[in-house]
């Protein structure tokens, strides 16, 4: 996609290994037209040079945030209302935290704070440092506030480690400031709820039960069988039905991502962990099944590691998992007044979806494009397809937050129409 010209960027670099990624991002930027500013951290300069970033960029770099007379058309809070889009790569742990509290006391930070427009976050640290309960909480909360992040991303590490915390690379980074400016530059202010105080209204003490990420199957004490979803969606939704008041429980399969904050959260393995994690939780008035369940466990899991043998094929009997949504959907005691999955699809996705709602008597099928082109899975935008037995409705690219906001929205008002 070539960027429509004149669309701006306000960089901010933190002081990470992986700053000098952010170069070549730079350069790419430039490639599509966009406009780059460039706000360095003083830990970022020990990284990289302004001179480089400034030559990239072919604008100054702002590191300043007591700098107003060298340059006072161009103070902080101008250089983020110039921009269209505030992008922090690398993001450290440290302006991840500062950000999920507030803090401003660099000119990093407080443009950071002193911004309606929408941020990504390309964070990129040491995996302990991604993985501490903190950091994990803080970008539970950058994320509840509409934050975007592009990664990170599983991999090596400059210190030697393997794992997540890898910034994504540029052309990631860049597909996904592309998605995001795609939908639109503000950050609704909280007062603003995108319409969600109807949704409120309906919800408020209504209990929704979500579950979400992937289940893992064993093979044998080590070894197992999972997919690809990352949480992200299920996690979103949990926490914008919250956001409007609902009553929600989480189950969730193993995720890389903070339980959302004020939610009771069951962590699952299995199918059948989460089949029985769903029963345990009803009644319940709305079920969104977001969760990427195992179609397939395999028939006896092993009690030992199995060894390799040359002379015999390495064969898995695999049988079917129960299917929590056909289930919910069928129920005739404690039925959600509303029962909604999700139909992961890679072809023919109108056609499955179709076959889902009628098989599985669900109310609603949200259906998205999880080719691996589509970058659905894992990555932090979504294309979703909304089909009801009163038909079908496409949304254009938006992020997984903001599909969830409208979703909880759809739902509360097809709650109050059912009269329950
Ligand atoms: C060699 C070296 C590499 C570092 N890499 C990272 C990193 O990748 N991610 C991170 O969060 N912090 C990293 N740090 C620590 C940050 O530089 C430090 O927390 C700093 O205060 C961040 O400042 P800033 O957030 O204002 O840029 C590194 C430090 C050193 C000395």
């Amino acid at each position: 996609m070539t960027a429509i010209p004149e669309q701006r960027i306000l960089l901010i670099i933190g002081g990470g290994i992986a700053a000098y990624k952010t170069l070549d991002l730079i350069r790419r930027l430039r490639e599509r037209g966009f406009f780059v500013r460039a706000v360095m951290t003083e830990s970022a300069q020990r990284f990289v040079t302004k001179l480089a970033v400034e030559s990239l960029t072919g604008s100054r770099v702002f590191d300043d945030l007591f700098a107003l007379t060298e340059d006072s058309s161009m103070g902080h809070i101008e250089l983020s209302r110039d921009a269209d889009l505030l992008v922090v790569a690398p993001a450290t742990a440290d302006i991840i935290a500062k950000m999920a509290h507030g803090l401003a006391n660099d000119l990093a930070s407080t443009m950071l704070l002193a911004t309606d427009k929408k941020i990504l976050v390309a964070p990129a640290m040491n995996l302990r440092m991604w993985l501490h309960p903190a950091t994990q909480r803080n970008a539970a909360i950058l994320q509840n506030d509409g934050v975007v992040f592009a990664g990170p991303e599983n991999g090596g590490m400059a210190c030697g480690e393997y794992g997540p915390g890898r910034m994504s690379e540029p052309l990631a980074i860049l597909a996904a400031i592309e998605q995001v400016l795609a939908s639109g530059t503000r950050i609704p202010l909280p007062a603003d709820f995108s319409g969600n105080q109807e949704a409120a209204d309906v919800l408020a003490g209504r209990r929704v039960l979500v579950t979400s990420g992937p289940t893992r199957e064993p093979i044998d004490p080590v070894r197992y069988i999972a997919n690809r979803s990352s949480g992200k969606q299920g996690h979103a939704i949990a926490a914008a039905a919250a956001a409007a008041s609902a009553d929600v429980v989480l189950v969730s399969g193993p995720v890389a991502l903070a339980d959302p904050l004020g939610i009771r959260t069951i962590h699952v393995e299995t199918a059948r962990d989460m089949v029985r994690q769903v029963e345990a939780a009803l009644p319940v008035d709305i079920f969104v099944g977001v969760a990427a369940v195992a179609d397939w466990r395999v028939a006896e899991t092993a009690p030992e590691k199995i060894k390799k043998d040359p002379k015999q094929e390495a064969c898995l009997t695999l049988v079917e998992n129960p299917d929590i949504l056909a289930a919910l959907g069928r129920r005739s005691k404690d039925r959600p007044a509303l029962v909604v999955g999700f139909a992961a699809e890679s072809e023919e996705l109108v056609e499955n979806a179709q076959a889902k709602l009628t098989a599985k008597n669900c109310d609603m099928i949200v259906a998205n494009d999880v080719s691996r082109a589509s970058g659905v899975l894992g990555g932090e935008n979504n294309k979703v397809l909304i089909l009801t037995k009163n038909g079908k409705e496409s949304w254009p690219w938006m992020t997984k937050q903001e599909v969830a906001r409208r979703l909880v929205a759809r739902l509360a008002a097809m709650l109050a129409e059912t009269g329950r």
